[in-house]
Parts: C-alpha cells; sequence; structure tokens
C-alpha cells in the first residue's frame, strides 16, 4: 500500500484528478471504476477542469461505478447515477454507451448483477478503481461482515451507513435500505486501487485498514492484500499513521 499525506482536501483532490489522468493519458480506452460520497467531488471538479483545458480526452474511457441505491431510478435526484451526471458526466465528453451505473431499478437483480460482473469482464476488466471509505470501513457498500468472495449483490445498509448518508436527504426515513454494490471480489479483481479519505473523523479507520486485522467487519481491510493500491489522505485522515 502507498501511502500519501496531503495537507487537505484540495491538494487531495489535485493528486487524485492527476493520477486518474495519467492512467488514461497512457492508455486513452481505460476502464476506470468510479465512487460517489462526498470524497471524489473534489476529484472529479478537477478531472472536469483538466478536461477543459485540453489535457484529458475522455472519449474512449469506460466507467464503471462501484453502487447504485436500490429503488432509486436514474432521474431521482439522490440516486448516484444523477450525482455522476452532476459533478462529471455532463462536463465532458464521455460516450454515454461507454457508461455503467448499476440500475436501481431492476427487475431481476440476480441477472442485473451477473450482466453487471460480465460488462466488467467483457471491456477487460478495470485498470484502475477510485474507492472513498465508511467510517464503518466499508468500500462500496459492502459493510462490515460482508463475505470477501462476493462479487455484485444486493446488499442491506447499515445503520451506520445509513445515518452518515441521510445528510443527502430530506429525512433518514428516506434513505433506500438497500443497494447494488460491486462485491469485495469485483473491486479486488481491479488492477490497481486509489482509495481517498479526509477528515479526523476516518482516522481510526484508516488506521486499522492499514495496521490493523484483515477481517470482514472491517471491509477495507482487506486492501492490504491487494498488489496496487494507493492512499491519499489529508492530515486529519492520515493522524494516526
Ligand atoms: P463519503 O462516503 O465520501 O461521503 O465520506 C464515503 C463512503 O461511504 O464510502
Amino acid at each position: 500500500m502507498r501511502i500519501i499525506i496531503v495537507k487537505d482536501y484540495e491538494e487531495l483532490s489535485k493528486r487524485a484528478a492527476n493520477i486518474l489522468a495519467s492512467q488514461i493519458i497512457l492508455k486513452p480506452s481505460s476502464v476506470i471504476g468510479l465512487a460517489t460520497g462526498s470524497t471524489p467531488i473534489g476529484t472529479y471538479q478537477e478531472l472536469v477542469r483538466l478536461y477543459k483545458s485540453g489535457n484529458i480526452d475522455f472519449s474512449e474511457v469506460v466507467t464503471f461505478n462501484l453502487d447504485e441505491y436500490y429503488g432509486l431510478d436514474r432521474y431521482d435526484k439522490q440516486s448516484y447515477y444523477f450525482f455522476m451526471n452532476k459533478y462529471l458526466f455532463s462536463h465532458i465528453n464521455i460516450d454515454r454507451k461507454n457508461v455503467h451505473i448499476p440500475d436501481g431499478k431492476a427487475e431481476n437483480i440476480y441477472i442485473a448483477c451477473k450482466t453487471y460482473e460480465k460488462k466488467i469482464k467483457k471491456a477487460g476488466g478495470i485498470d484502475i478503481q477510485l474507492l472513498g471509505i465508511g467510517r464503518n470501513g466499508h468500500i462500496g457498500f459492502n459493510e462490515p461482515d460482508m463475505k470477501f468472495e462476493a462479487l455484485t449483490h444486493l446488499v442491506n445498509l447499515d445503520e451506520d451507513t445509513i445515518k452518515a448518508n441521510s445528510r443527502f436527504f430530506n429525512s433518514i426515513e428516506e434513505v433506500p435500505k438497500q443497494a447494488i454494490s460491486m462485491g469485495i471480489k469485483t473491486i479486488m479483481n481491479s488492477k490497481k486501487i486509489l482509495l481517498l479519505a479526509y477528515g479526523a473523523q476516518k482516522n481510526e479507520t484508516i488506521y486499522n485498514m492499514v495496521n490493523g486485522r484483515i477481517t470482514p467487519e472491517l471491509p477495507a481491510s482487506v486492501l492490504q492484500l491487494h498488489p496496487d493500491v494507493t492512499v491519499i489522505l489529508d492530515k486529519g485522515a492520515g493522524s494516526l499513521l
């Protein structure tokens, strides 16, 4: 695990965007795994800036998002589909047919999850997967105690996650209780991983991810077994390392 601690969120976002941009420059048809949540917003803004200044071209890039709330359709303002359009896709020249986000309204979840995995495989696998991390150590929506072997599947969200994500909704009751998420195995199959975290409230989680036991109780701890992980932290998130 390569750990980079930077002074603040702005620098974290720039570093992360530069890593993704160099991936795209080196391989214009890169397959990139994307994340939602507050953490990657600055990275997306920086990628848009790099695109607008002519430094990167998304025309051949293929993307797969980590997860989507189950039950929300793509036009719902709380959906991750909506989020991705708002912060990234509507500002860059990505080909919409290359964009993949799990379908929150899929009628047959089992088939939808299988198809998602097949599409990742057909695209040649994920070259680099961007990740945030929950305070409970989740990556994607792989909550504590989820099996490490899981591929894309339907998950029940943790109380902790529902509470944390309620800040984006009018009330906690509105937060979906389930999501479709890439599994730990899907994430571990990516060739490279880029995990971002900021804020002192995540410092213990980060400490345990890096130095703790590898256990499904802290899903991100499995990343210790991945051969190519870069972690970018601000001073707060890295304060116990
Ligand atoms: P956050 O969420 O970026 O909003 O903190 C990260 C996560 O829950 O994976």
